[in-house]
């Protein structure tokens, strides 16, 4: 898949995952990368699907309607790059943040519903439910961040606390944080997914 790596001040500590919305690239989320943890190791990978010109992780049907099908390739096929990229740059297999919004958001969640170790944990801005009728791993060692808009027209409010309610189910810690916005990425927002990976790393030592 195409991607950046940027090796961090020490490869056995986190690699930040990047994941972009549709239309976007693997530039997009290095300021947050930056924001949230700058000594961190960094995979930003672009999404294999172009939907007119516009990179995405997954096919949709339609707006909002999932290729279930393709997500569950596009999903296992991330989590396979995970491992080769691991390999390949030396960084721990078992120490990955996700952090993605929207689309990126959605393969990141898919991720946890497949895979109980696939990330250390996630930080989901604006996620939707990425499949329904999953029988999900154990996510107890795997803290989530979910930032989500009142707003929001295309992630609505309950799809985010169905999305929380599944994940807590599964063992995660979740924390829900709500802005007064729609879809789209504002700076508190980003400082509280900062405050809370700060929070995780204390706790980790
Ligand atoms: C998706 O297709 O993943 C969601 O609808 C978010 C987006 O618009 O990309």
């Amino acid at each position: 898949m195409k991607h950046i790596f940027k090796q961090g001040t020490d490869l056995t500590n986190t690699t930040l995952l990047l994941l972009h919305g549709t239309g976007g690239s693997e530039e997009d989320l290095l300021p947050l990368a930056e924001r949230i943890d700058p000594k961190a190791n960094v995979l930003s990978v672009r999404g294999n699907i172009s939907e007119n010109g516009l990179s995405r992780y997954f096919k949709r049907l339609r707006p909002g309607v999932f290729d279930e099908e393709d997500l569950k390739v596009r999903t296992h096929e991330l989590n396979d790059f995970l491992d080769e990229a691991a390999d390949e740059y030396g960084f721990d297999r078992k120490q990955i943040v996700a952090i993605g919004y929207s689309n990126g958001a959605n393969i990141a969640g898919s991720l946890l519903f497949h895979y109980s170790d696939a990330l250390t944990g996630a930080v989901l801005h604006h996620p939707m439910v990425p499949l329904r009728g999953l029988q999900l791993p154990d996510l107890s060692k795997t803290p989530v961040f979910i930032g989500a808009g009142k707003n929001d027209s295309i992630c609505p409010s309950e799809e985010s606390e169905e999305l929380k309610q599944l994940l807590s189910e599964a063992g995660a810690d979740v924390t829900l944080h709500w802005e007064n916005h729609g879809h789209q990425l504002t700076g508190t927002e980003i400082d509280a997914a900062a405050n809370w990976y700060r929070k995780q790393k204390n706790r980790l030592g």
